[in-house]
């Protein structure tokens, strides 16, 4: 059977209605590994790897959506169109912006601004706020409260640069009391929007843009088995 994009070697019915998606693959690997049981590889096209397993007897599928808007826009835009998928979940990291965030917290992107153009192509007359699905929002909050893990949650700063030649832009932002700047989830927030679908971004804070300060590989392994126990508990 030919599968239905270019992009993605999973056949129809391989991936499950929600999937989790941590810019890089071999994330998705460990994920895998390390968090589902019945585990079957599903795609390799382009070492996007991805695999779909169960968690507490739950279908979920977890995949690499690689670095950057263009990327994520691509692979979101196929599962919910050629794969029926209804829920993502993108599990990433984020450099903080305001003061209150340290390193280690844990960000839900309630809104995601931006600094792309993604949106042009609707033509809208005026601009679009992309926005987390408030039903996957509430069950992570949920999750979060029920294992007495912080997070917090507001808007962040999707940036299209990561090497950004004005070197004030963050404070501007910081300023809006954006939290923190990652690549990826205004993308998925509208792809989902326009599909009708759920969309939401957990994000671990692995370094401050001001403060410079940054994750001890320590620190990083409790943050990130915290978000992802958020995120599988958000799956329904
Ligand atoms: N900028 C963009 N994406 C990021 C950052 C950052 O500082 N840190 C982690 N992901």
């Amino acid at each position: 059977m030919s599968t239905p994009t270019p992009h993605n070697g999973a056949k129809l019915g391989d991936i499950a209605k929600t999937v989790l998606m941590p810019g890089d693959p071999l994330r998705a690997k460990f994920i895998a590994d390390n968090f589902l049981e019945d585990v079957t590889c599903i795609n390799t096209v382009r070492n996007m790897l991805g695999y779909t397993g169960t968690y507490n007897g739950k279908k979920v599928t977890v995949m690499g959506g690689g670095m950057g808007m263009p990327s994520i826009g691509i692979y979101s835009y196929e599962l919910y169109h050629f794969y029926d998928v209804d829920n993502i979940i993108r599990i990433g990291s984020a450099g903080g912006i305001t003061d209150d965030i340290k390193v280690r917290d844990i960000v839900i992107g309630m809104g995601a601004s931006t600094n792309s153009n993604f949106a042009a192509q609707y033509q809208l007359p005026g601009t679009f706020a992309p926005i987390a699905d408030f039903d996957l929002l509430r069950r992570a909050v949920n999750a979060a409260e029920q294992n007495d893990i912080k997070v917090v949650v507001g808007n962040i700063l999707s940036s299209d640069t990561f090497y950004d030649d004005n070197k004030d832009a963050n404070s501007l932002w910081k300023k809006m009391n954006v939290l923190a700047v990652e690549m990826e989830a205004a993308a998925l927030y509208m792809n989902a929007a326009r599909a009708g679908k759920k969309a939401l971004c957990i994000l671990t804070i692995s370094d401050h843009v001001f403060t410079g300060e940054s994750l001890s590989a320590e620190d990083r392994q409790i943050s990130f088995k915290d978000m992802m126990k958020i995120a599988l508990e958000a799956v329904e």
